[in-house]
């Protein structure tokens, strides 16, 4: 499995150091989540931070817009150096359009489901998809559980092919359950930013074997 650090639970006073730090332990994408405060209860930043942090990792930026307009802010996102653009079914804007500004502006687009969304209603999209992102806690905030039954949405979308990332409680125990599943790509914040060791523990993720 691919591990995608999440920035949300670093230290945002060095946000650039702490993106380089990632890439000398070991990640494979560096995920940055934007809340606009209105579709989800909480407010990161926007598209300034990230283009600010870029130059410290040749990493892929894999972004996770929790805003209820994306598809307003997709250009400003491609400036800012993201590879990968993941936005919510839930949100207001149009799914396809949505799609077609971000692979237009020459990043991937991906659909991310909130857990109480089935994932029967991404289907349609998925051969205009990049990757489909399971949220597997409620989108806000990070050092949430687990959500266990959400493997079963990962099952489906790997029966049609689809290329999946979950996100929310991806630690050694649950990284064990998303393997087997079929996950393509685990988003960790706390698990390894609170590690003693974050080169250990994005290798412990990704191997999937448990501590
Ligand atoms: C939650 C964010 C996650 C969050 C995960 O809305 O999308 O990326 O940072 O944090 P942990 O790994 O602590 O659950
Ligand atoms: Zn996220």
């Amino acid at each position: 499995m691919l591990i995608a650090p999440s920035m949300l639970s670093s230290d945002f006073s060095k946000l650039g150091e702490e993106t380089a730090r990632m890439e000398r332990a070991g990640a494979d994408w560096i995920h940055l989540d934007v809340m606009d405060a209105h579709f989800v209860p909480n407010l990161t930043f926007g598209a300034p931070i990230v283009g600010a942090i870029r130059p410290y990792t040749k990493l892929p930026f894999d972004v996770h817009l929790m805003i209820s307009e994306p598809l307003r802010y997709v250009d400003d996102f491609l400036k800012a150096g993201a590879d990968i653009i993941s936005f919510h079914l839930e949100a207001e804007s149009s799914v396809h359009e949505t799609i077609r500004a971000i692979r237009a502006g020459g990043a991937k687009p991906a659909v991310a489901l909130k857990p109480k969304t089935p994932v029967e209603a991404v289907l349609p999209f998925l051969d205009d998809l990049d990757m489909v992102l399971v949220m597997t806690v409620e989108p806000g905030f990070g050092g949430q559980s687990f959500m266990a039954p959400m493997m079963d949405k990962v099952r489906t979308l790997k029966a049609h092919g689809a290329f999946v990332e979950v996100d929310g409680g991806i630690n050694p125990q649950t990284a064990v359950a998303a393997k087997e599943a079929g996950v393509d790509v685990c988003v960790a914040g706390t698990s390894v930013f609170h590690a003693p060791d974050a080169a250990k523990a994005i290798a412990t993720l990704r191997e999937g074997k448990g501590v």
